[in-house]
């Protein structure tokens, strides 16, 4: 093999290297929160807790764990007033950014959006964030 040969061909191999770490930093998470899209939840720790005598009060209002965020969707302390999703965006995996004002999400990298029912209003992200179980118990609120 000729020099010119061998270098065109190392080249090769490092364009095809290259390209394939590229993708593999493109590519979606696998370390994506296990929370499902029907409120089921297959975690079973405890995500996150509130006191709702004293957190959580306001419409809108929101607690964040990590990657695992519930907001206050109604006036009672009952589940149903809440909502415990991932903020994890489905399209590639970025976090989103929760705005109070519009009770939305929006992410940051490519712009999908998310109504605060984790349901997908602009895409390119093709499925809602996933959601997780909310109970109330004593005014304790818990994310499981
Ligand atoms: S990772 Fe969120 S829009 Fe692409």
């Amino acid at each position: 093999m000729e020099r010119r040969d061998f270098l065109t061909s190392v080249g090769q191999v490092s364009v095809f290297v290259c390209a394939g770490s590229l993708v593999a930093a493109c590519s979606k998470s696998n370390s994506t929160p296990s929370g499902n899209n029907n409120g089921g939840g297959n975690n079973s720790g405890t995500l996150i807790s509130a006191d709702l005598n004293s957190e959580l009060q306001a419409i809108g209002s929101a607690k964040i764990n990590g990657s695992v965020i519930v907001i206050r969707i109604a006036n009672d302390n009952v589940a149903s007033s809440f909502v415990a999703l991932s903020l994890i965006c489905t399209h590639m995996g970025c976090t989103v950014n929760y705005d109070q004002s519009s009770e939305s999400f929006k992410c940051p990298c490519h712009g999908s959006g998310y109504d605060v029912t984790g349901k997908v209003t602009h895409g390119p992200a093709a499925a809602p964030l996933p959601s997780y179980t909310v109970t109330v118990a004593n005014n304790t609120l818990t994310v499981s």
